[in-house]
């Protein structure tokens, strides 16, 4: 493709959302004043100057930050040209400047006196237009549950990282009610249709319906209001928030009052039978397609307003009814020509994900029918998961369309250590060098958040370099000495050990997740293999406890302790089982009930004990947050219940068994202690008795302790208990030498 049309097409993109005033510009640098005042208290808040001038933007057009002033009794001078790239640039200075640290984890916000003086004036300017957050999962996985404190702090941590670009797909279910009602459908209609609180994101992208629904009146009202607050906040800082638009699924329920109407029927998804899955989709050719999307755009954005640029996904894991380009073209247009009815300006978000997830279906042919039936600049395509199987190389940079380089690196909020950080730093700018990119930003885009912090730190940098960083050794020694307030040797050493291990996952070994025997339900064929060393892990944790110390009081560190505990102790899980296997095969009995023994009656209940001690890792508060969306008891066990569905068996007969799989403190007591004990049983059973062991009976057997977890109600600490050095220790103290020794 021609370079000019590469440029033009991303010209498009620039227009969709400039437009400013100087209003806008006040606005949104009292904004970042007021984050600022969150962030530090309003004393050292007063040592800032913050404004917000789009000149500074002119020549580029590219978000740009300055900073200057600081040191004795002289203001720091922080200018943006949005408010996103002022609260970008704040960052860089308490990053780079005051050695500070934003974290999900625990802040590290310990100022030197007076501030440090920036030395010349230091201007950066962002090499893309966008940074983008989230995954339509990220909403079910990680916000479902949320109150707006909760969001205000991550809309903080969203500016602070400079992301311009984001989601904000709360309250739609409300929307999608009054044009159900509109359309004729019933009340119960529409209750029959939604999915529960926990399971949205699929209901959203047309996977999933009914399951675990419906959804309760009070819930709608407190999303819309979630919703409009949200939004202003976006808004206020110059980010555009990306709202849903009509991908083409429907209710089964339309075709009672529109007989007449032409709809396909999807496959089953994610092992669902049909009560769940196989929606119904719209043909794009029937006349009532337009009409739904607009009546739903135009419902939406009356109520929210628009920043033109929505978010849809008709064929996400599903496998479309044909594969003839004529009809992609049609179904893709489709979608589009409802956009622009209803806003001229619109600009289509697509998530990438489709075309790597089959590619044996997404052949050329049916890829260019997709990019082509949208004109360039007006389709802006996630690279959902580009460090790891980037779709831009083999569609020659998504024929033109302008693309994000996205990192996803979580899959449904596993805590497991992991991250593949060489291959995260080189990807976006060899993205950008690639022959006509069409590149228009760098993204995250996980399925889960609040876990492996050090590679969203990177990302979220990354997106304001031309660059990779030079050495990522260096880089991950200042990353740790920020965190915990103080450059400690051993805890920085620590640190460079776990990028080097789990943190530089690459190559045929690289897994993409580090989900262990642990949270699975277990079997004799549970594969144990991890792509890195695991004494660097065990070496890391004598580390960080030699460390404790100097850095106990760090909040960051305390959780960084509870963490690589975890992570020790998931490792020695897979040693026990993998001793315990052997001993059962080789008809050792006492062997078998040594370490089946140390697994189900030591490892674990201290790995509860450990995870209780940080308010982080609490089933309880992950309960809690749930319940307390509700307005009456039956709402809380009804939130609860969807909560522990999605933690474990996902659907109602474990249909996508532990994938959002937590190691969380009452999680590990009460859902992976049990089955583990009965697994060691029945394996012990059966070489008491001489008979083989019944993997079906176990599955059988296992699955009502599972359920009865999901069903119970049994309350759990919301508050942390015991103290995290102390437990860490013991544990430590007695595996660790084991471990060296070469002998469990
Ligand atoms: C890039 O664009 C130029 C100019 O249109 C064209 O000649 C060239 O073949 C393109 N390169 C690739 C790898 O597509
Ligand atoms: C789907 O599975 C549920 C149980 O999970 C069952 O109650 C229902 O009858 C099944 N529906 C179909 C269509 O098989
Ligand atoms: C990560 O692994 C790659 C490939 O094995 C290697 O070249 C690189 O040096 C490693 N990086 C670190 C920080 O250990
Ligand atoms: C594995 O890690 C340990 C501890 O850091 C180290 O001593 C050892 O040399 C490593 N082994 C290999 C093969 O790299």
């Amino acid at each position: 493709m021609e370079a000019v049309v590469v440029a033009a097409a991303l010209g498009l993109l620039l227009l969709a959302a400039a437009g400013s005033s100087a209003g806008d510009e006040a606005r949104e640098a009292a904004a970042v004043r007021e984050l600022l005042a969150r962030l530090l208290g309003p004393g050292p808040a007063a040592s800032f100057s913050v404004s917000v001038e789009r000149a500074l933007a002119a020549e580029s057009g590219l978000d740009t930050y300055r900073l200057s002033g600081g040191g004795p009794g002289a203001q720091v001078r922080v200018i943006g040209s949005t408010g996103v790239a002022a609260a970008a640039g704040l960052h860089r200075y308490l990053r780079d400047f005051c050695g500070c640290h934003v974290a999900w984890s625990g802040s590290q916000l310990r100022l030197p006196q007076p501030l440090p003086a920036v030395p010349e004036e230091l201007t950066e300017a962002t090499p893309n237009r966008y940074r983008y957050y989230q995954n339509v999962c990220t909403q079910s996985y990680s916000f479902v549950w949320w109150d707006w404190a909760r969001w205000e702090q991550e809309i903080d941590w969203m500016a602070l990282n400079g992301i311009n670009l984001a989601l904000a797909w709360s309250g739609q279910e409300a929307i999608w009610q009054r044009v159900y009602l509109a359309l004729g459908l019933t009340q119960t209609e529409i209750d029959e249709f939604f999915t529960g609180p926990a399971f949205l994101a699929w209901g959203r992208m047309g996977n999933l319906h009914t399951w675990s629904g419906p959804l309760p009146r009070s819930w709608h009202l407190k999303q819309l209001y979630l919703q409009h607050r949200i939004l202003d906040r976006m808004r206020s800082f110059g980010m555009i928030p990306v709202l849903p638009a009509f991908a083409g699924h429907v209710p089964k329920a339309l075709t009672r009052v529109f007989p007449q109407i032409s709809v396909t029927q999807m496959g089953s998804w994610g092992h669902f039978n049909c009560s769940y899955s196989c929606s119904f989709l719209l043909a794009p050719e029937d006349p009532l397609f337009p009409i739904v999307g607009s009546l739903f755009l135009r419902e939406l954005t009356k109520e929210f307003g628009t920043d033109h640029i929505y978010g849809a996904d008709t064929f996400n894991e599903m496998q479309p009814p044909s594969s003839e380009p004529s009809y992609l073209a049609a179904a893709t247009a489709a979608v589009y020509q409802a956009m622009i009815t209803v806003d001229p300006d619109a600009v289509w978000l697509l998530q990438g994900w489709l075309f790597q997830h089959q590619p044996q279906f997404w052949g050329p042919a049916q890829v260019g029918a997709v990019l082509g039936a949208v004109p360039r600049g007006r389709l802006l395509v996630l690279d959902l998961f580009a460090e790891s199987q980037p779709v831009y190389v083999r569609t020659a940079s998504f024929l033109g369309q302008p693309f994000i380089w996205c990192m996803l690196h979580n899959f449904g909020g596993n805590h497991g250590l992991f991250g593949a950080l060489e291959s995260v730093n080189q990807g976006p700018a060899a993205a950008r060098l690639f022959p006509n990119s069409t590149m228009a930003g760098t993204g995250m885009a996980p399925e889960g958040i609040g876990q492996n912090e050090v590679v969203y730190a990177l990302m979220a940098e990354l997106g304001w370099r031309k660059d990779p960083v030079a050495d990522l050794g260096t880089w991950v020694t200042s990353f740790a000495a920020r965190r915990y307030g103080v450059s400690q040797g051993d805890a920085e050493a620590a640190w460079r050990l776990l990028l080097r291990s789990v943190y530089n996952c690459s190559g045929e070994g690289c897994t993409g997740h580090n989900r262990s025997p642990l949270v699975r339900r277990p079997s004799l064929q549970m594969a144990t293999t991890v792509w890195y060393n695991q004494s660097d892990v065990f070496e890391a944790w004598r580390l960080l406890l030699k460390a404790t110390p100097t850095l106990a009081s760090s909040p960051a560190f305390r959780y960084d302790l509870v963490d690589i505990t975890r992570q020790a102790v998931q490792e020695l899980v897979s040693l026990y089982y993998e001793e315990a296997r052997t001993a059962y095969l080789n008809k050792e009995l006492v062997s078998l009930m040594r370490a089946g023994g140390i697994l189900a009656y030591e490892l674990l209940p201290a790995l509860d004990k450990v995870l209780a001690s940080d308010s982080h890792f609490l089933l309880g508060s992950w309960l809690e947050q749930a319940r307390g969306v509700a307005v009456s008891e039956a709402e809380a066990l009804f939130y609860e219940q969807n909560s522990r569905y999605q933690l474990t068996l996902w659907g109602p007969e474990g249909n996508i068994l532990d994938y959002a799989n937590k190691q969380l403190a009452g999680l590990v007591a009460d859902y992976y202690t049990p089955r583990w004990r009965l697994f060691m049983e029945m394996l012990v059973e059966s070489l008491v008795q001489g008979i083989p062991f019944q993997q079906h009976q176990f599955d059988q057997n296992v699955f009502q302790l599972e359920q009865t977890f999901v069903l119970g109600t049994r309350r759990y600490p919301s508050q942390p208990q015991g103290d995290t050095v102390d437990l860490a220790k013991k544990l430590f103290l007695k595996y660790y030498p084991r471990w060296v020794a070469g002998s469990l």
